[in-house]
């Protein structure tokens, strides 16, 4: 497909308070998208208003929480009387809770779904209406690597990532040939706020699987997606591409990692009591792009990469040279 020109284009963004929401709304507005800011924190929502008018974006925000189904009809009814249209919508907002899945409350299984999964489909079919009167648009789902791969401590995440993929692939089939289009964002560890926002049964404050990566590297990869839409995209390489293709030829590999060593490289050393987090109420900390775990350095993942390519290319000739002496 042509790249599209997206100035004056309009989008709608949920989850706009933080994290990877918050920058991608940034950067669509920087390549002259008109912008519908959605979350459940008011003041979260005008800061980021402010920043985007001071850069000369127009910007409305409409609070609102994505498993509250007239909130959602609020925030579509708003945005196309202000604009008079909507041609994107980034489905964004998601939550996680860690801990084991027998000792998960029940209620945050069901809430995860509700937010991750369902509320990713109450904002598509409130746009849908609109994009097949227009004849065209586009559902660009924020999804993760645990779309497609698993962690421990992360079950209902995960199985809600899983579903979500699931759902908007079948909707692209149902689409083709309508003009409107669903892309998908398969996001790495990036160094967002939702570490300060999830709920943990385990007592210590949880941290991305490394390496993490900055916002930056999904809200660029948001832009990319909304000018050439309709793909599955993979940002990243070491924790993306190379990790789907591992584990595509050596399944157990990850599976004896993640196994061995999945949970304890989801804590830090440092105590935190959160039942509940962001998971039915917002909190107030962690406004803006940036959560409290840095993205690694350059350096170390480029050594990493260098290290895991190394380990595969000998394993794959240790198994060519061992088949060839059988033979
Ligand atoms: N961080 C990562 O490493 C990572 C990795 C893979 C995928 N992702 C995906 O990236 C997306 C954004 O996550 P993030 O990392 O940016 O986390 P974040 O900083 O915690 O942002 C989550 C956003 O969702 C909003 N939200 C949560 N519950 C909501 C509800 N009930 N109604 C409306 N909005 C709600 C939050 O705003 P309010 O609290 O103000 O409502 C916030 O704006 C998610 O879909 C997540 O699955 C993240």
């Amino acid at each position: 497909m042509a790249s599209q020109d997206l100035k004056g284009k309009v989008a709608i963004v949920t989850g706009a308070s933080s994290g990877v929401g918050w920058q991608t709304a940034v950067r669509l507005g920087e390549a002259g998208v008109r912008l519908c800011v959605t979350a459940r924190r008011v003041e979260a929502l005008e800061k980021l208003r402010h920043q985007l008018e001071e850069r000369g974006v127009e910007c409305i925000s409409v609070p609102g929480d994505v498993t509250v189904q007239e909130d959602v009809e609020q925030v579509v009814r708003e945005c196309l009387t202000h604009y008079g249209r909507v041609d994107i919508l980034v489905n964004d907002a998601g939550v996680q809770s860690y801990g084991l899945f027998d000792e998960l409350p029940w209620e945050h299984i069901t809430r995860i779904f509700d937010i991750n999964c369902f509320g990713f489909m109450r904002f598509a079919r409130a746009v849908l209406p609109h994009f097949r009167a227009q004849g065209s648009g586009h559902i660009l789902n924020i999804q993760s690597m645990l779309s497609k791969g698993s962690a421990p401590l992360l079950s209902a995440y995960s199985a809600s990532k899983h579903a979500t993929l699931g759902w908007a692939k079948s909707l692209e089939m149902e689409l083709m040939g309508t003009g409107i289009q669903v892309s998908n964002i398969l996001v790495p560890s990036v160094s967002s706020n939702m570490f300060a926002h999830a709920p943990t049964m385990f007592g210590l404050a949880p941290k991305p699987v490394p390496p993490t990566y900055d916002v930056d590297v999904v809200a660029r990869a948001a832009v990319r997606c909304a000018r050439r839409p309709g793909k599955t995209v993979v940002p990243v390489f070491l924790q993306g591409r190379l990790m789907l293709w591992v584990n595509a030829i050596a399944p157990w590999a990850g599976k004896l990692i993640m196994g061995q060593w999945g949970a304890r490289m989801q804590m830090r050393d440092e105590p935190v009591d959160r039942p509940e987090g962001n998971l039915f109420h917002a909190i107030p900390q962690g406004v803006g792009p940036e959560g409290p775990v840095p993205p690694t350095p350059r350096w170390k993942r480029y050594s990493a990469t260098a290290g895991l390519m190394a380990l595969m290319g000998g394993l794959v000739f240790g198994v060519a040279g061992l088949a060839r002496a059988a033979r």
